[in-house]
């Protein structure tokens, strides 16, 4: 048996939010998957996931010199969104080591000037207020302690920064939720999984972790609580994804971080 053999099982999938070791089950997941997450992810979103990127670096409308930070960048596609509208810093920030070196190949390609860092969303090697820009791409339903890396988001980001949460949800409409639970639960696992000859159960967990995943308003209501203001939801693709956005207030030194 190989490390790369289950992360989740039925029992643990129950609600893999509560799994006391969520943080290396996930971790592991994601090294059995990295090679062929790219393609996993076009196939499955239809090329919509790209577009929802885009989406996100227009809501977080970048100035051409700020410094932006994704966390849980993963192959790095939003990372390298944001360098291609900034000449500020970019740097993309993981905690799959295996993630780093496809992330690092396409910027390389690209020519482009972006840092990669191996290290967790909960704990970020940066100094207080040294970014414009936060993103994180379907990553903050995969932390262990969402509250823990919402502090961490707040602590790094300059005052009138903005925190950019794209992630995915369930869709509100009945008749949509009830097609996407069928593709998410009963097609994409099979053909997700042959593609990536995955055995660590990443495609099972992906729907179960949206279905118990806290809600859009649940979200909301956190990043308040951390301090951020204007809070906004946008939600694309009859709400099958969303992105949240939340700025840190001039006067940050006012506010009550929880
Ligand atoms: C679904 S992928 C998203 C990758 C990328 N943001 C994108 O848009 O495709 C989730 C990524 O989050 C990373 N991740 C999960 N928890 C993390 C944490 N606590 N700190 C840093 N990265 C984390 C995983 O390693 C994985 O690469």
């Amino acid at each position: 048996m190989s490390d790369y053999d289950r992360a989740w099982d039925e029992q643990l999938l129950q609600n893999p939010h509560l799994v006391a070791d969520k943080r290396s089950r996930v971790q592991r997941m994601f090294s059995a998957i990295a090679p062929s997450y790219d393609l996993n992810n076009r196939l499955h979103s239809f090329g919509r996931d790209q577009y929802w990127r885009k989406k996100a670096v227009r809501i977080a409308a970048p100035r051409p010199n700020d410094t932006v930070v994704d966390v849980a960048c993963g192959t790095g596609d939003l990372t390298l969104a944001f360098s291609r509208m900034t000449s500020g810093p970019v740097i993309g920030i993981d905690f799959t080591y295996d993630m780093l070196p496809l992330a690092l190949k396409k910027s390389s390609r690209t020519s482009s000037s972006v840092g990669w860092i191996n290290a967790d969303a909960q704990c970020l090697p940066l100094s207080d207020a040294c970014c414009d820009i936060v993103s994180i791409a379907f990553g903050i339903r995969n932390v262990q302690d969402i509250r823990s890396a919402m502090k961490e988001f707040y602590r790094v980001l300059r005052p009138n920064g903005r925190l950019i949460i794209l992630e995915f949800s369930e869709p509100q409409q009945p008749l949509v939720r009830f097609l996407n639970r069928i593709y998410s639960y009963h097609l994409m696992p099979i053909t997700a999984s042959l593609i990536a000859r995955d055995r660590s159960g990443a495609y099972q967990y992906l729907p179960r972790s949206i279905e118990t995943f806290i809600s859009r308003q649940q979200m909301t209501r956190l990043m308040a609580e951390t301090g951020f203001v204007s809070v906004e939801q946008h939600p694309m693709t009859f709400g099958v994804c969303v992105c949240y956005r939340g700025i840190k207030p001039m006067d940050s030194s006012q506010q009550h971080i929880v």
